[in-house]
């Protein structure tokens, strides 16, 4: 090849630059860095006391922004991360951008990430390999990378050297400062990284573009100190924080309000709300029991951690009205010996006791759970005592996972000496299990009437209405489009494998309880 067509076939196979960003320019990176994260700063616990921030407001100078702009968010993970993404689509609206669900139109994007197995930042990876696309079509493009992944030292590392179409990274304790990260990438060439390793703050008033107005996300705690073995998100999301009761029942009201039928409460352990208060006794089963007094049909809560799991909580649930018949309780593991080195702090007799306790409160309650599979050394004896525990409590659904290794976890540490191949194959075992939970719960749904609060049109048919029930089982029946938002009743005239289908009856009166 001679010098010409080496110049040429380059022309055609090199990228074009973007930004003036080059391989040259790379250590300035590093100078440019405003905060960079450290999963050893995101572990720390001090005694330090819980910052309350309640006037939150974007200065003046940020306002008209983003007129003429548009801006796409892409959002991983759990709906702690669906609903940060709320408060961010909030901000950017406030600043006068205009959402678009279009990539290509947007001038902003973000991927809001999650970090809690190893195949959720694999598609982080290939999204942001895939938008290099679109920034070369349109330079002007912001490309932003935020959520759990960007608290992780060796994600942000990564995307430095590997992703330099990136304009900003920020993290979780960030999301208020999206307004200054905006302004910053916007003058700059360089990316801009603001991850703030600490334990967190409350932050109150943040601008939320809610999706829907049918069911509302709202948070009551922020942050993790369970620090199970496994898992990053107490390094992601910082220490354990309530939000203050008025404060909650507030939202709760006001989205009551404006004709919200249903409330889901977030938070990483919501049975741990309140331990953090220095001023008052004040727990979940004390917030429950305001929030049953709201006029809103529905209200759920997710998740809870079988170790703070009290008895007022029990009773307080017992007492049904708004509060639904239905509880997510992970329980990863079936075995004392793996539930010991996760740290999950229960044993497998404490959670059949836990069970027992809310069945016989409760009678009608659907139990789901989470399960971790191929855990470091997992013995097939082991995995077998999960199978067992699953049966015995008659959980009707579950998340199951294959055991991830996190970076800067104990349990990345461990020595394994399971095969892949071995946990897979137990992954497909449990499944099979769950399936046949999950369909006999359903069977005995067939000729029952059920309410079910109508969310839109099936995926598949336009004719066919979708909702759920107050036990969280999908229901799809035929029936007029002015249905959607009401709870109705319907009459459930056959179970598939992972829903029911039935007959629309009438339109549920508010105060009727369901059937
Ligand atoms: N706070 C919730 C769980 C949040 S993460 C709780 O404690 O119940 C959601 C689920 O992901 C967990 O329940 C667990 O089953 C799974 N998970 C977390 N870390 C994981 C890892 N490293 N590998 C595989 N699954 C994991
Ligand atoms: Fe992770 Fe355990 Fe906290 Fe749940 S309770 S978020 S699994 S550390
Ligand atoms: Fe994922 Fe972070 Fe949620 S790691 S599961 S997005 S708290």
């Amino acid at each position: 090849m001679n010098e010409e067509q080496r110049v040429a076939s380059q022309q055609v196979n090199q990228p074009k630059p973007i930004n003036t960003k080059t391989e040259k320019d790379y250590s300035k990176y590093f100078e440019r860095v405003i905060t960079a994260p450290s999963l050893k700063d995101a572990k720390k616990r001090g005694k330090e006391e819980v910052k309350y921030h309640k006037d939150f407001a974007i200065p003046q100078e940020f306002k008209g922004m983003g007129e003429g702009r548009k801006f796409f968010i892409r959002t991983y993970g759990c709906q702690m991360n669906e609903h940060d993404s709320e408060v961010m689509a909030g901000i950017f609206m406030e600043l006068g951008y205009e959402p678009t669900d279009k990539i290509e139109e947007a001038d902003a994007v973000l991927l809001n990430t999650c970090a809690i197995r190893e195949n959720a930042e694999n598609k982080v990876f290939g999204e942001l390999g895939y938008l290099l696309k679109y920034k070369r079509e349109n330079p002007e493009m912001l490309i932003g990378v935020c959520g759990c992944m960007s608290q992780e030292e060796s994600v942000v590392n990564k995307i430095l050297t590997t992703y330099q179409h990136v304009d900003m990274v920020f993290g979780t304790h960030n999301i208020h400062r999206l307004p200054h990260i905006l302004k910053e990438a916007y003058m700059s060439k360089e990316m801009v990284i603001e991850v703030w390793s600490k334990e967190g703050d409350v932050l109150e008033n943040l601008p939320k573009k809610r999706n829907g107005a049918i069911k509302a996300w709202v948070n009551i705690m922020y942050g993790c100190d369970k620090f199970c073995t496994y898992c990053i998100v107490p390094y992601t999301r910082g220490k354990e924080r309530s939000r203050r009761p008025e404060e909650i029942i507030q939202e709760v009201r006001e989205l009551a309000a404006h004709g919200y039928q249903e409330i889901m409460l977030l938070g990483q352990n919501v049975n741990a709300y309140g331990k953090d208060f220095t001023d008052l006794e004040y727990r979940l089963g004390d917030l429950m029991d305001e929030l049953r007094k709201i006029d809103i049909p529905r209200i759920r809560f997710t998740t809870s951690h079988p170790r703070d799991f009290d008895d007022h909580l029990i009773e307080v649930l017992a007492k049904g009205g708004n509060l639904v018949e239905h509880i997510h309780l992970p329980v990863q593991s079936g075995s004392n010996d793996i539930l010991k080195i996760m740290a999950r702090k229960y044993t497998r007799e404490h959670f059949l006791d836990l069970v027992r306790k809310i069945k016989e409160a409760i009678p009608n309650v659907a139990l789901t759970t989470d399960i971790i599979v191929g855990y470091p050394n997992e013995t097939e004896e082991q995995f077998q005592e999960t199978i067992d525990l699953y049966r015995e409590v008659g959980f009707e659904s579950a998340f199951t996972y294959i055991y991830s290794p996190r970076e800067g976890t104990p349990a990345a540490k461990m020595n394994d000496n399971v095969p892949l191949e071995v946990k897979k194959e137990r992954l497909q075992r449990l499944n099979a299990v769950v399936e046949e939970f999950s369909a006999a719960a359903l069977k005995k749904y067939e000729d029952q009437v059920v309410e079910v609060l109508v969310e839109g049109s099936s995926k598949k048919r336009d004719d066919v209405l979708a909702g759920y029930t107050r036990r969280n089982k999908l229901v799809n029946f035929a029936g007029p489009k002015e249905l959607i938002g009401h709870i109705v009743k319907v009459k459930i005239t056959d179970a598939k494998a992972y829903s029911l289908r039935g007959e629309f009856v009438e339109v549920v009166n508010r105060q009727e309880v369901e059937v």
